[in-house]
């Protein structure tokens, strides 16, 4: 999409760079992530209002420093180099920057001098985050320092419209930071407030719709957040030119159909086509238990189920997508450990080539807190909008052991039970996932006068900004003691409930 007003944030490896882009998104201005090799060609040519250097690992001495194009500097455009940033602001404009020993990490306490457009409208004292190992020691040509911490003469710098924060504005441990940044894209780069939700939607709507012309479009939904909000917009765009097919494949969590269906089939009037290739994929996973090979059949037979579905939509010529943004950034490894490379998930594999299908992926540019924005603008119920993730190959990666039929409902009902109390009780929406795992293991218990011998439940309940970290979540004890008693009276063949109570790392949040 082509938005009207950008800011270029070159990426120089800091962990933080997405958490730059979404802050200035906030201040309702488009923000694209390139790589720090971008050739100042392309970076002109995308004719944006200001740039942002990001920070990153490296030191601006080392031999492998990532170094950009240094027609940056003369492109005559505002920057803004944070940390990483404001030590090549140094290095390239005449500046000195000294390697220090220890890293300055944590809270400080920024004062601000002068009155630089950067922080008007802020208090003259700012609690800011630090995490940087060199230091600026002497200003580059020009420049004057405009704010200080107790152990950097040079915490903010500028000449003119070229900046240098030492600290990081995006963090939420700067509270103040947003405003910083909103100050740079609006005051500095003058930038308006045009990227909204409503306006994103709108203009979607046109691009879609002449991407698409007349032709067809189908669409996988799955019922997660990112094919819904995709199929919702589709259908806002194109309407019955849209098909939706959704594949039972027996791994789906209680209820999974009937809401798809009713949300889209009956609420939007989406055209939707549910496939019921349940026993095609038990009757292949039936006594797997090693998880690759589970992921590897899944993948496999889910290719094959909607490929022969979508033979059945004749003309159709485009495949929708729910593809994010954090997908599609481009990422360079630096100094051999790059942030944007931890993991890329062995999803469900991706349909063949030979389908022929031009792809439209309506939600390329955005993160998913705008993705939601967009469901909810679209009017898409909050429990589909605000739903937890949900792994791709479904409960199989949850029921350990010889996968069976039975071993699925029993999970099927127990997670039932998990995801109704966690939502009865408000914690569902402030965790990121809360789930059951069947365990293959059958203890001893009793139940009235008898003796039972049956299988175990465990309850996982995480809280994560972006899964790549977790921790168990705190839950109070009387819900445990609920969900925990619930799944023993109501599933039958469960006798036993833990509680996981292990971070990530080195425990993983699925099981397998
Ligand atoms: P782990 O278990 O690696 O999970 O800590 C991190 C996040 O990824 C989800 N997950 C998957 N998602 N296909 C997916 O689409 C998969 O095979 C898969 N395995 C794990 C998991 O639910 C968590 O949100």
């Amino acid at each position: 999409m082509e938005a009207s007003e950008r800011i270029i944030i070159l990426d120089f490896g800091s962990q933080y760079t997405q958490v730059i882009a979404r802050r200035i998104r906030e201040a309702k201005v488009y923000s694209d992530i390139l790589p720090y090799t971008t050739p100042v060609e392309e970076i002109r040519a995308m004719n944006p209002k200001g740039l942002i250097l990001s920070g990153g690992p490296a030191s601006v001495y080392s031999k492998q420093a990532p170094i950009p194009d240094e027609g940056i500097f003369e492109l005559d455009l505002p920057i803004l180099g944070i940390c990483y940033g404001m030590q090549l602001l140094g290095k390239f404009l005449g500046g000195k920057v000294e390697r220090s020993a220890e890293r300055e990490y944590g809270r400080g306490t920024l004062k601000v001098k002068g009155e630089s457009a950067l922080f008007k409208g802020l208090p003259k004292e700012l609690e800011i985050w630090n995490s940087h190992g060199d230091k600026l020691i002497k200003l580059p040509k020009g420049f004057k320092s405009i704010a200080t911490t107790e152990n950097s003469p040079h915490a903010a710098i500028q000449k003119d419209k070229i900046l240098g924060l030492q600290f990081h504005p995006e963090v939420a441990h700067t509270p103040r930071g947003s405003k910083i940044l909103s100050n740079f894209v609006h005051r500095i780069c003058g930038c308006k407030r045009t990227w909204t939700t409503e306006s994103f939607i709108e203009q979607s709507i046109q691009e879609i719709r002449q991407q698409v012309g007349k032709e067809k479009v189908i669409l996988g939904l799955s019922g997660g957040v990112d094919s819904s909000v995709a199929a919702a917009l589709l259908h806002r765009a194109i309407g019955k030119q849209l098909v939706c097919i959704m594949v039972d494949n027996g791994l789906l969590r209680a209820n999974e159909v009937a809401s798809v269906k009713r949300i889209f089939a009956n609420g939007l009037g989406l055209k939707l086509k549910v496939v019921d290739a349940t026993d095609q994929f038990l009757g292949k996973l039936s006594r797997v238990s090693d998880p690759e090979k589970k992921r590897k059949i899944i993948g496999r037979e889910f290719v094959k189920v909607f490929e022969e579905a979508s033979h059945e939509i004749r003309n159709a010529s485009f495949l929708g997508q729910g593809t994010l943004y954090p997908d599609v950034i481009e990422s360079v490894p630096i100094d051999g450990n790059p942030a944007a490379l931890i993991k890329s998930h062995h999803n469900v594999g991706g349909l063949p080539k030979r389908m022929k299908l031009k792809l439209v992926e309506p939600l390329r540019q955005l993160f998913k807190d705008e993705v939601r924005s967009v469901g909810e603008a679209l009017g898409l119920p909050k429990e589909m909008v605000w739903r937890q993730p949900f792994p791709g190959p479904g409960l199989a990666v949850r029921c350990l052991g010889p996968m069976s039929v039975e071993r699925l409902d029993i999970l099927r009902a127990a997670d039932a039970i998990v995801v109704e109390e966690m939502k009865l009780s408000g914690y569902y929406y402030q965790v990121w996932q809360s789930f059951a795992v069947f365990l293959p293991v059958k203890s001893v218990g009793v139940m009235g006068d008898e003796r039972t011998y049956e299988y175990t439940i465990a309850v996982r309940i995480v809280e994560s900004l972006d899964a790549m970290t977790a921790d168990w979540a705190r839950i109070p004890g009387d819900i445990l003691a609920k969900i925990s008693n619930r799944i023993i009276n109501e599933v039958d063949g469960v006798n036993r409930v833990v509680l996981d109570i292990s971070s990530k790392p080195p425990a993983t949040i699925e099981w397998e």
